[in-house]
């Protein structure tokens, strides 16, 4: 879709969007990492201002992405840091979008030197649950923390396997988080990471569930766009 034919309906909106990957450091060389591309988020990013919005990219590490036009980035390293970055960003926004890969765990120590191999079989690698952003966000509007209209959307890349499908997984992460929307991907073999275009679905807590045509994520953010703007507050003129 051609930027000048988007409609402006985000003309006045704060939107907070996370991408990328966080990185988990073990010693001054080596960290945990992820594979996200940071594509998904830089693309919302970038069609979140194209249709109007006042646009806050936090972005963990991704594949080289330049800042997308009119869009202010703020890059983080750890997944504490994406935390701290997006809470206090949410605070008097209208939507955030949590499109990033945080990691799940951290190492539990961090070396401050390089850590050597020595001669004998390798250490195990205590890890530490990281806090839960997308739910923390979820839990802060509850409280009264967050305006109470703000808008929450969260993001999951799954697979299936012996407990259920790619949507079934899917259903019980919306119950679980509790956001409004949650866009699904369904990963694999050869899907969606560091490719260009995925497939998927976008579940609203409402019960309605979209299914995203095969695409750009350009396009993908677009449907994306769509269906988080009915959610947001009429606005007076
Ligand atoms: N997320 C978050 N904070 C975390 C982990 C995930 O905010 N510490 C967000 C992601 O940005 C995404 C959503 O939660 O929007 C779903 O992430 P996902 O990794 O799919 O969910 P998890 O609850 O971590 O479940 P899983 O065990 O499948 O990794
Ligand atoms: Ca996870």
């Amino acid at each position: 879709e051609r930027p000048d034919a988007l409609p402006r309906d985000l003309e006045g909106r704060r939107v907070v969007v996370s991408a990328g990957g966080t990185r988990e450091p073990l010693d001054p060389v080596r960290f945990l990492g992820n594979r996200s591309s940071g594509k998904q988020g830089y693309a919302l990013a970038r069609v979140a201002a194209q249709r109007g919005a006042d646009v806050l990219l936090i972005s963990g590490y991704t594949s080289d992405l330049s800042a997308p036009a009119s869009v202010r980035v703020e890059t983080v390293r750890t997944a504490e840091d994406m935390r701290t970055a997006v809470t206090a960003a949410a605070v008097g926004a209208d939507a955030v979008i949590m499109a990033a890969a945080v990691a799940d765990f951290r190492p539990t120590t961090l070396a401050t030197s390089k850590i050597k191999k020595g001669a004998d079989e390798p250490d195990t690698i205590p890890l530490t649950r990281n806090a839960d952003i997308l739910a923390g966000l979820v839990a802060a509007r509850d409280a009264g923390d967050l305006a109470a209209d703000a808008a929450i959307v969260g993001f999951a890349a799954e697979t299936g396997d012996q407990h259920g499908d790619v949507l079934t997984h899917a259903r019980a992460k919306l119950a679980r988080k509790k956001c409004d929307l949650l866009v699904v991907n369904a990963v694999g073999e050869g899907k969606a990471f560091e490719m260009d275009d995925n497939d998927g679905w976008i579940l609203s807590a409402d019960g309605t569930e979209l299914a995203l045509e095969h695409g750009s994520k350009a396009l993908m953010s677009s449907r994306v766009i769509d269906a988080l703007v009915p959610l947001l507050r009429v606005r007076q003129p």
